[in-house]
């Protein structure tokens, strides 16, 4: 869907998302640069680390191309339960598995696209992660603005994995004063 608009399926995942109480689903800022990004990618393969409700995985989906493929990983299956019941679309896996062991199972893949939301991928298992993203490939992570609510040790969670980002010798990436604060991140080659 070429447009302004939002993925058809945002709104139903919205209101059951409310039935549960779960409020982390992506805004629609963050859903729209994850939607460009997709789209950037032809044929592309791309995974997702924290599916949540699903709205993050329908903006995913509305930028893909018809041959490209996501798998979406979550741990909590009652919230992943929206997001099967409410994406109809061949392209998407559902994993329900901790991400972590995800990770650590299939270290030899690699993809496209990376949609790092959840804690392994993000504040664990970063390395790993990171090694998973093809040349040229991207890794995103959102919510990095501080909020006030934050308990001390998730800023420097934050800070650490912000300065790691930053070190990196094989990614480029840019900081994006967007939405609740994303870093954009692709591999360079390494040759
Ligand atoms: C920020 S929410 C994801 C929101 C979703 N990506 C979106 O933007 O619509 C993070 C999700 O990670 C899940 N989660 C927490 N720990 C996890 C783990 N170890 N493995 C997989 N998922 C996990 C939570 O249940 C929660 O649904």
């Amino acid at each position: 869907m070429f447009s302004g608009t939002i993925p058809d399926e945002i709104n139903k995942i919205l209101e059951m998302a409310k039935t549960q109480n779960f409020t982390m689903s992506c805004d629609v800022e963050t859903g729209q640069l994850l939607r460009v990004l997709a789209g950037s990618k032809p044929n592309g393969v791309f995974l997702e680390l924290g599916t949540g409700a699903g709205v993050s995985t329908a903006w995913i989906l509305d930028g893909m191309d018809k041959s490209s493929k996501i798998i979406s990983v979550e741990m909590d299956e009652a919230v992943q339960h929206i997001a099967r019941a409410c994406i109809d679309d061949e392209r998407v896996q559902f994993v329900a598995m901790d991400g972590g062991t995800f990770i650590e199972e299939n270290l030899e893949k690699q993809f496209d696209f990376i949609f790092a939301d959840t804690w392994p991928g993000k504040y664990y298992l970063l390395k790993e992660t990171l090694s998973m993203v093809k040349t040229g490939g991207f890794y995103i992570v959102d919510d990095l603005k501080p909020v006030d609510s934050w308990p001390a040790e998730h800023r420097e969670k934050v800070k650490d994995l912000v300065e790691t980002l930053e070190g990196l010798k094989d990614f480029h990436i840019v900081r994006l004063d967007w939405s609740t604060g994303l870093i954009l991140a692709t591999k360079g080659d390494a040759s």
